[in-house]
């Protein structure tokens, strides 16, 4: 009865979450007619406005209602579709760093240029995540046509592309790609020897289509990369061969976790083993020097007890081929 009543005197909690964000879309309709009379020229003139504004200090809070409005023209000209009052709100709900869940159909691609375009404007370069490389290709070509209009440029990164093209694609005001390469390209940079050499130019912000999907269930897919090593081919052999020799009381899996390792009892047996094989330096199983071992003992570990021929990887070529077990590939 009182929560009855007191949510008719002082709204629900998501009045008062959408009564501001309300506010802020009347003040951007309130600047369409001044947008709709700009010239193309002027429309793509604001862009240079807006960054000057920036350079002096204003906030991109206070930038939002106009860039939103210049937005939204942006579009009507170039797509031929104008921004709904709930996409404003979804893109408002962006910029502010939240999740915003819209339904399928309701036009997520084209909320995403509101925050993505606001963002952009100091030059630093936004992400657009998407979940497949159809979807980066598509939406980086679609969406330029707002953008262009705007005078920002749009890269897609594509899995495949070589390096310079990366960079060139990194370095437009907006850039599209997929989690994975995003993600790799941020691990082959950090196994770089000079920052020229880098393809990424820092973090400013992000949009990710379809969150669910990417930050939930493709994130319990480690991105495993893989570089040139001192050669170390014999001490793979030799571990390969200790491992069949362990017993079931020696590791534990989690199969859920994908993930396995040693029991007290296996780390004495795993050190014995390795002594035995010559492989242990001093008589300490921890010590500094036989870091390699130990962690060539826990790879093998996986290797044996996780992962299955033609189920995790497949051999190609004499190569091992990991199965992406979102994709199939
Ligand atoms: N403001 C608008 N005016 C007219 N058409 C629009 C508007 N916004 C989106 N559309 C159209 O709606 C369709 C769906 O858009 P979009 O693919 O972005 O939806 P979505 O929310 O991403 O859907 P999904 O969940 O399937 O990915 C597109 O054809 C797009 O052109
Ligand atoms: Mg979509």
């Amino acid at each position: 009865m009182f929560g009855t009543l007191a949510r008719k005197i002082f709204g629900s909690s998501n009045d008062r979450i959408l009564k501001p964000i309300q506010a802020t879309v009347d003040k951007i309709n309130a600047l369409e007619d001044k947008y709709t009379a700009l010239s193309d020229d002027e429309l793509k003139a604001k862009t240079l406005e807006f960054k000057k504004l920036r350079e002096e200090g204003q906030t991109l809070d206070a930038l939002l209602p106009d860039a939103f409005a210049a937005v939204r023209e942006a579009a009507r000209r170039g797509l031929g579709e104008r921004h709904y009052d709930v996409q404003l709100m979804g893109g408002i709900v962006l910029h502010q760093g939240k999740i915003t869940e819209m339904k399928t159909g309701e036009g997520k691609t084209l909320v995403s240029t509101l925050a993505a375009y606001l963002n952009a404007l100091d030059g630093k370069g936004v992400h657009v995540v998407t979940v497949n490389d159809y979807l980066a290709q598509r939406d980086s070509e679609w969406m330029s046509k707002v953008y262009h209009r705007l005078g920002m440029t749009v890269g897609c990164i594509a899995s495949g592309i070589e390096e310079q093209e990366r960079r060139a694609a990194y370095a437009c005001d907006i850039t599209y790609g997929t989690n994975n390469e995003f993600g790799f390209d941020y691990l082959r940079d950090n196994m770089k020897f000079e920052a020229e050499s880098m393809v990424q130019r820092g973090f400013n912000f992000a949009v990710v289509d379809e969150v669910d999907s990417i930050l939930i269930d493709e994130a319990r897919t480690p991105l495993i990369i893989s570089g040139p090593a001192e050669d170390s081919s014999e001490l793979y052999r030799a571990v390969n061969e200790i491992i069949p020799k362990l017993s079931e009381t020696d590791y534990e899996v989690d199969e859920k976790a994908k993930s396995v390792s040693f029991t007290e009892e296996g780390t004495e047996t795993i050190e014995k083993l390795l002594d035995e094989a010559g492989l242990l330096k001093g008589d300490n199983l921890y010590d500094v020097e036989n870091v390699a071992a130990v962690h060539h003992a826990n790879q093998a570990l996986r290797a044996h007890k996780l992962f299955t021929r033609d189920k995790d990887y497949i051999v190609k070529d004499n190569k091992v081929v990991i199965i992406d077990e979102f994709t199939g590939r």
